[in-house]
């Protein structure tokens, strides 16, 4: 071989090896954006309502404002075969197809199991059957997998009896495993753990393979659990970057249980959290309303900051709440959240958060500029209503 061609050889190879590090370090470098089938469709969920999801995504607007992957969440799951390959049970016909076809409206597809022997609901999950499933899952075309502890826990009770330190260790080992085997197929999978947030998973998240983690058990749709869930997401700001989020669960928004202010709230406060951005909802039967509140531009991309910093709260008077997200460029997002059942007014003082009296304000649901009288901002915010602010110098 010439120098020359050694060369280029020598390029290519480089170029191929860059290419494959970028794909690494750009999976999930923004928090996840889809749609996931558990919060509506639950145990009910077939390939009829996963396609009408995705032709929802694209008619709607919604793959173009960032939502991306359609996930299908648990009971999917058939039997194995003789040699332990895992199949769809009767509700999902064929899942190359369904993954085909979801790919050729430019979105991705997503998967459940876990590492147990049962999912939640009490279908195949993948334990003793790691690797094979996860090539299973990449020859499908699979690109995301949420991956739910559940009955793993009986294993690790039966393997380290009343050992937690061991039981820990052994959680561990089983989200490390799945990820190894995720890895080995060489398909780009984002993976989700789904251990409801126990042994602070935001601390050895990035360690076992976690692209997201989730922080806390399931969100339903009312007030009550997503305004528990959300408001006390408090000192977890450190633990995410880009690659690696803290998820508070999926999104409630437009499933019916809350007002438009309360799911102004979720969204608001989701963005901040730079959470995973999943509806839940029914996507081809929406309300103009909440398609609005989903694809609100300008609050998905504090959602989507390049930055990467999730935000944390500010400041608490009763029960206000400034929360606040550093954003590219020195800008700032800020929530001014009423948890409370009456109206307050909620001010931000611009020099508390590092700004001149001269700072930019942008209202993000209202899509208008506001000012500041003398370096602070003063709304009425009704209950449970919250207003959503992008602060730049
Ligand atoms: C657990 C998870 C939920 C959902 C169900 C499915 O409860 O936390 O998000 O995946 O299992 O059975």
């Amino acid at each position: 071989m010439s120098f020359s061609k050694l060369g280029v050889t020598a390029f290519i190879a480089l170029t191929l090896a860059a290419a494959a590090f970028a794909q690494d370090s750009t999976l999930a470098a923004t928090p996840p954006m889809g749609w996931n089938s558990w919060n509506h469709f639950a145990g009910r969920v077939s390939d009829a309502d996963v396609r009408a999801a995705a032709d929802a995504l694209v008619s709607s607007g919604m793959r173009d404002a960032g939502y991306i992957y359609v996930n299908i969440d648990d009971t999917w799951e058939g039997q194995r075969d003789a040699q332990g390959v895992i199949h769809t049970n009767d509700k999902f016909p064929d899942m190359k197809a369904l993954a085909d076809y979801v790919h050729s409206k430019g979105l991705k597809l997503g998967i459940y199991s876990g590492p147990g022997p049962k999912t939640c609901a009490g279908f195949e999950a993948s334990y003793g059957h790691e690797e094979q499933d996860a090539k299973t899952y990449a020859a499908w075309g699979i690109d995301y997998l949420k991956y739910d502890l559940c009955s793993f826990t009986g294993i690790m009770r039966q393997q380290a009896p009343h050992d937690q330190p061991k039981q820990f260790e052994l959680m561990k080992a089983a989200y490390q495993k799945m990820h190894q085997a995720l890895v080995a197929t060489g398909r780009p999978i984002v993976f989700s753990l789904c251990q409801y947030g126990w042994n602070d998973v935001w601390k050895w998240g990035p360690e076992v393979g976690g692209n997201l983690w989730r922080t806390t058990g399931d969100i339903n749709d009312t007030w009550q659990r997503m305004a528990d869930i959300g408001f006390n997401q408090l000192g977890l700001s450190k633990y995410a970057a880009p690659g690696h989020w803290n998820d508070p669960d999926m999104l409630e928004v437009g499933n019916g249980g809350m007002t438009s202010d309360e799911y102004r709230t979720h969204m608001s406060l989701w963005a901040i959290l730079a959470a995973p951005l999943l509806a839940g909802n029914d996507l081809s039967k929406m309300t103009p309303d909440t398609l609005a509140i989903l694809t609100n531009k300008e609050v998905i991309a504090v959602d989507q900051d390049a930055l990467g910093k999730q935000g944390d709260r500010a400041f608490a008077v009763g029960l206000t709440e400034i929360w606040t997200r550093p954003l590219t460029g020195g800008a700032l997002a800020a929530g001014l959240f009423n948890r409370d059942e009456t109206e307050h007014p909620i001010t931000l003082h611009l020099r508390d958060l590092g700004f001149s009296n001269q700072a930019k304000l942008r209202d993000l649901w209202q899509h208008q500029d506001v000012t500041a009288a003398n370096g602070s901002y003063t709304v009425n915010v009704p209950p449970h209503a919250g207003v959503m602010l992008r602060v730049s110098q």
